[in-house]
C-alpha cells in the first residue's frame, strides 16, 4: 500500500515543496521509500529507500525545479524496499514517469512480453511495466491520455496511477481501479492524491474519480473524461475536516493526539442519530445481520453482534473480510450485511461488499467521506472522528462503536441504552486524566515478551482490541481471550513472568471473570485489572487496578474500557523507543 500525489501549478515553478508537503501527509500509507519526479525541460527523478524526512535530509527534494510533478511514498508489496524499487518508475528512455498504488496481478506476464521486445527493467516491482507500456502506445502515435487508457486495458489487478511524459510537458494523467484517488484544486493549481489529508491545506472540496474515469491535468484546467474521452462534470464534495485536524498540534505523536480526541469523536458521532434512524426505517425488516470487517473494525463488529443479539434478538454473524467467500452463499434478501471500515477503502471489505450487493441489503459504517465504500454500499453511516493519521486505529474505533451502539439502540428501541451514550464522552475524559498513572504503569510493568488480555461478554472484544493495540505498535506478543477459554489452553502459558490484563467492569459477567482472575492469580501472573473505582475485591486480587467510573457497566464498557488499553499500548511503545504512529510492516489503509 502506498500514497501517490500529482500537482500542476498554474504559474509558479516550485511544485517540489508542495509535492513534498503533500506526500508527507500520506506517510501513514507507507514509509519505506519516497520519490518525486518533476518536469523541467526533462523529467527529473529523486528517490530512495527510507522514511520521508530522512531521505529528504539526504537528497533535498525541495530543490527540484518545475511546475508539474508526481510523488510517491511506498509500503513495499511487490519487491523489497530499496532504491530501484522506489517510485516514480520510468521507461527505458526516461520519457514517461509513473507513480502507482495497488497491485498488478499480471505484471510478470507483461514484463516477459516487454523483455522479449527488448525492454530492460531496473526494479522488481509490478509498477515498472506501466511506463514501458505507455511509451509503446505513445510511440504508436497515441497521446498521453489515450496511451494511459490503452495501458490500463492491459492491466489486471488494482491501481491508482499518475503518469507524466516529457513529450507532453505540464500534463498529468491519473486514473484508478480498486485503489483510491481524489482530485482537488485552488487558485494556484491542481492536485491529485490517494487521500484527503494530502490536499487539506489547499482545498476542502474534493472529487473522487470513479473507475473508468480519467483525470487530465494541465496548467489551464483539471478535467474528468469518461472511457470514451467525453468530458464529464464532477460533483465535488465539501470535506468537513480542518487542516489543523490532520496535524500533530503540539502532541509528540498522532496516536496520543487521537486518543485525546475520542470524547469529541463520540460527541460528534452521536449527532448521526437522526440519520441512523432514517436508515433503519428505510432498511425495513431483516431476519439476519452479517458484519464484515478487518483488524480493529472486526473487533467493533463483534461488539455489534453482542449488542444486536442481546438487545433485539436478530441473529448476527461476524466475518473477517478476507474470509467472506465461505459465507457469501448464505446471504439473501433478508440479510443486512454491515461493513465496518474506518478508511472505507480496505480491499478485502470492498470485494465482500461487491458480492453482498448482488443478494442483500448493504450498510457501510465508515469514517472517510466519499470513500469507495460510501459509494458502493446501499446505505452508509459516516462516523465523525475526523482524520486519523496514526496507523493504529483509536478514535475511529470508538466512533465506530458509537455508531453501532446508536444503530443497535434505535433498532431495539432501547432509549435507556441511547441515553447512556450521552455520558460516554465524560467517562472517556475521566480516563484521559489518568494518563500519567498509565504512563507510570507502562514503566513499572514488565511487558517483556508476552501478555494476555481476558474479558467476557462485552469485554471480550475489548480484550481482543487491547491485545491488538499492544502487539501492533510495541511488537510484544499479546493475545486477547474470552476469559472462559482460559482453561482450554492459555492457562498452560501463565506463570509469574506473564502480565495478564483483566477487563472486569461491573455487570452480569463480573463474578465469572473474577473466578478467571483467581485462576491466573494462582499461577502467580502479574495481574493488571481494569475495573470499577471502589472495587475493593479487585484491588485485593490484582497487582495494579486502573479505575473507571462505576457507572460504566459491562454493556457500555467497550466505549470506555478500551481507552486505558490504548494509552497503555502507546506508553509501552514510547518507553521502548518505537514510533507508535508508524509500526513496522503495517499501513493504515490496505488497498491490496
Ligand atoms: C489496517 C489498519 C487498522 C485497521 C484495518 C482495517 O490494518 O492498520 O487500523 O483496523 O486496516 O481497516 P479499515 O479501514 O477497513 O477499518
Amino acid at each position: 500500500m502506498c500514497g501517490i500525489v500529482g500537482c500542476i501549478l498554474k504559474e509558479n515553478n516550485d511544485v517540489a515543496p508542495i509535492l513534498f508537503y503533500c506526500i508527507l501527509k500520506l506517510e501513514y500509507r507507507g514509509y519505506d521509500s519516497i520519490g518525486l519526479a518533476t518536469y523541467d525541460n526533462k523529467i527529473h527523478v529523486k528517490k530512495d529507500q527510507g522514511n520521508i524526512e530522512t531521505v529528504n535530509n539526504r537528497i533535498h527534494f525541495k530543490e527540484m525545479k518545475g511546475s508539474c510533478g508526481i510523488a510517491h511514498t511506498r509500503w513495499a508489496s511487490t519487491g523489497i524496499p530499496n532504491y530501484e524499487n522506489a517510485h516514480p518508475h520510468l521507461d527505458d528512455t526516461n520519457s514517461i514517469a509513473v507513480v502507482h498504488n495497488g497491485t498488478l496481478e499480471n505484471y510478470l506476464d507483461l514484463k516477459d512480453e516487454l523483455i522479449k521486445l527488448g525492454h530492460t527493467f531496473k526494479s522488481t516491482t509490478d509498477t515498472e511495466v506501466i511506463p514501458h507500456l505507455i511509451k509503446i502506445f505513445m510511440n504508436e502515435g497515441l497521446d498521453l491520455e489515450n496511451a494511459v487508457k490503452k495501458c490500463c486495458q492491459k492491466l489486471k489487478g488494482s491501481y491508482a496511477i499518475v503518469a507524466m511524459s516529457k513529450d507532453e510537458p505540464d500534463k498529468l494523467i491519473a486514473t484508478r481501479k480498486d485503489s483510491p484517488l481524489i482530485i482537488a484544486q485552488n487558485k494556484d493549481g491542481y492536485f491529485v492524491s490517494s487521500d484527503i489529508p494530502a490536499v487539506l491545506d489547499y482545498s476542502r472540496d474534493i472529487y473522487r474519480p470513479k473507475e473508468g474515469e480519467f483525470v487530465i491535468m494541465t496548467k489551464e484546467s483539471i478535467e474528468i473524461h469518461d472511457e470514451n474521452g467525453e468530458k464529464i462534470d464532477p460533483e465535488y464534495i465539501y470535506i468537513d475536516w480542518s487542516p489543523k485536524m490532520a496535524k500533530k498540534d503540539g502532541y509528540d505523536y498522532f496516536m496520543i493526539k487521537e486518543i485525546h480526541e475520542q470524547s469529541l469523536a463520540v460527541k460528534n458521532t452521536l449527532t448521526q442519530k437522526t440519520n441512523i434512524k432514517k436508515i433503519i426505517d428505510e432498511i425495513g425488516d431483516i431476519k439476519r445481520i452479517c458484519f464484515v470487517a478487518c483488524g480493529t473494525s472486526y473487533h467493533a463488529s463483534i461488539t455489534g453482534k453482542y449488542l444486536i443479539e442481546s438487545q433485539k434478538g436478530i441473529p448476527c454473524d461476524v466475518i473477517i473480510a478476507s474470509e467472506y467467500k465461505y459465507t457469501a452463499k448464505t446471504w439473501d434478501e433478508d440479510t443486512l450485511v454491515i461493513f465496518i471500515s474506518q478508511s472505507g477503502e480496505t480491499y478485502d471489505s470492498r470485494m465482500a461488499l461487491k458480492e453482498a450487493r448482488k443478494t442483500s441489503k448493504t450498510l457501510a459504517i465508515v469514517n472517510v467521506a466519499g470513500s469507495a465504500m460510501t459509494q458502493e454500499a446501499e446505505y452508509f453511516i459516516q462516523t465523525q472522528a475526523g482524520p486519523e493519521i496514526g496507523v493504529a486505529a483509536t478514535k475511529t474505533y470508538i466512533a465506530q462503536l458509537t455508531a453501532i451502539y446508536l444503530f443497535a439502540g434505535l433498532l431495539a428501541e432501547n432509549d435507556e441504552l441511547i441515553e447512556k451514550l450521552n455520558k460516554v464522552p465524560e467517562y472517556i475524559e475521566e480516563i484521559v486524566k489518568q494518563e500519567k498513572l498509565i504512563e507510570d504503569i507502562s514503566k513499572r510493568y514488565d511487558f517483556a515478551d508476552n501478555a494476555f488480555y481476558l474479558g467476557r461478554g462485552f469485554s471480550y472484544p475489548i480484550a481482543l482490541e487491547g491485545a491488538l493495540k499492544l502487539k501492533e505498535i510495541s511488537y510484544i506478543h499479546a493475545e486477547g481471550y474470552a476469559a472462559g477459554e482460559l482453561k482450554h489452553g492459555p492457562l498452560a502459558l501463565i506463570n509469574e513472568k506473564v502480565p495478564v490484563i483483566v477487563i472486569i467492569p461491573p455487570g452480569d459477567d463480573y463474578d465469572k471473570t473474577m473466578v478467571n482472575l483467581q485462576e491466573v492469580k494462582a499461577r502467580e501472573a502479574i495481574i493488571l485489572s481494569i475495573g470499577a473505582k471502589g472495587d475493593e475485591k479487585l484491588r485485593e486480587n490484582s497487582r495494579i487496578v486502573v479505575e473507571i467510573n462505576p457507572e460504566v457497566t459491562d454493556i457500555i464498557a467497550p466505549l470506555v474500557y478500551t481507552v486505558p488499553l490504548q494509552l497503555l499500548s502507546y506508553y509501552v511503545t514510547v518507553e521502548k523507543g518505537y514510533n507508535p504512529d508508524q509500526p513496522r510492516n503495517l499501513a493504515k489503509v490496505i488497498t491490496v
